[in-house]
């Protein structure tokens, strides 16, 4: 659920009545979820008056259980969680978490892992700290709609969005736009960006492409890592390749691993 995604307590609240009458339970995601709690604030009717935490809570109350990657909203350098209301739940997962992970007091975790995680959670709802961040993900957004950069608007909390198929629409989808756009930037700058596009969809169990829609280029920005000096490096990137994009070519897999092909699979430029 939510996947990153803005989401809003209204849908949230139908998602909840139409999985009641079918015993379906909600597992949230929950890895980005100061960040929804502050769209939430920002654009939902009722909640401009609500704190961070109340919002989360709220969110929380719908759902089922949880599973977080804390190395996002959480602050921290690494781990995460999984949380649940059922106790059967809770005590199968405790069992599982010795075989995969550790035991269940530290789960694979280091002591000060895990306390670094409840002060990252802590902070993450401070309202200065999320605006600082949306903040800063928005500046580099304008700065891109300043360029004339095709970005999937409105702008979100995390990252930007680079419309890579307009960016370069002289190019096929078996010419990989995203990925080759992500490669020119890091090219051009050494800016490492993610491709969401043909090369992230996989192949279908017969073995062909899946071509969506979409060719997105990610520009994720981590916290309290980068200036807005930085964010302007960026942004003259992104411009600096866009100036020469009628000439750029496009690229071709020469590797591809069996899983998760997008972590691993490496590129030529065609000439
Ligand atoms: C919403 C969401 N959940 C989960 C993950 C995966 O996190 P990890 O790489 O720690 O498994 C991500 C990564 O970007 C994410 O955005």
């Amino acid at each position: 659920m939510a996947g990153g995604q803005p989401i809003s307590m209204k849908n949230l609240k139908e998602v909840r009545a139409y999985t009641s009458k079918f015993g379906i339970r909600i597992i949230h995601d929950m890895t980005r979820v100061a960040e929804n709690a502050f769209f939430i604030q920002q654009r939902e009717k009722g909640y401009n008056k609500k704190s961070l935490r109340e919002i989360v809570k709220e969110i929380c109350s719908y759902t089922d259980g949880a599973t977080m990657s804390a190395k996002k909203d959480a602050l921290v350098n690494i781990g995460g969680f999984m949380a649940t209301n059922e106790w059967s739940v809770f005590e199968e997962a405790r069992n599982l978490v010795v075989i995969y992970e550790g035991l269940h007091t530290y789960g694979g975790l280091a002591g000060r892992d895990m306390e670094a995680m409840a002060i990252g959670i802590e902070e993450s709802l401070s309202d200065s700290h999320i605006s600082a961040r949306i903040g800063q993900v928005e500046y580099l957004g304008n700065k891109m709609i300043e360029f004339g950069i095709p970005i999937v608007k409105p702008i979100g909390g995390h990252g930007i969005f680079v419309d890579a198929k307009a960016f370069l629409p002289h190019l096929t989808q078996d010419q990989f736009p995203a990925q080759t756009l992500a490669a020119e930037v890091y090219l051009d700058s050494g800016v490492r960006t993610m491709e969401r596009g043909v090369v992230s969809a996989g192949r279908k169990a017969d073995g062909k492409n899946y071509y969506p829609k979409l060719e997105l280029v990610r520009f994720t920005i981590p916290r309290r890592v980068y200036t807005q000096a930085h964010m302007d490096v960026i942004a003259e990137s992104i411009y600096s390749v866009y100036l020469k994009r009628n000439k750029i070519k496009g690229v071709k897999m020469i590797y591809e691993p069996k899983y998760l092909r997008f972590f691993q699979a490496r590129f030529e430029q065609l000439k």
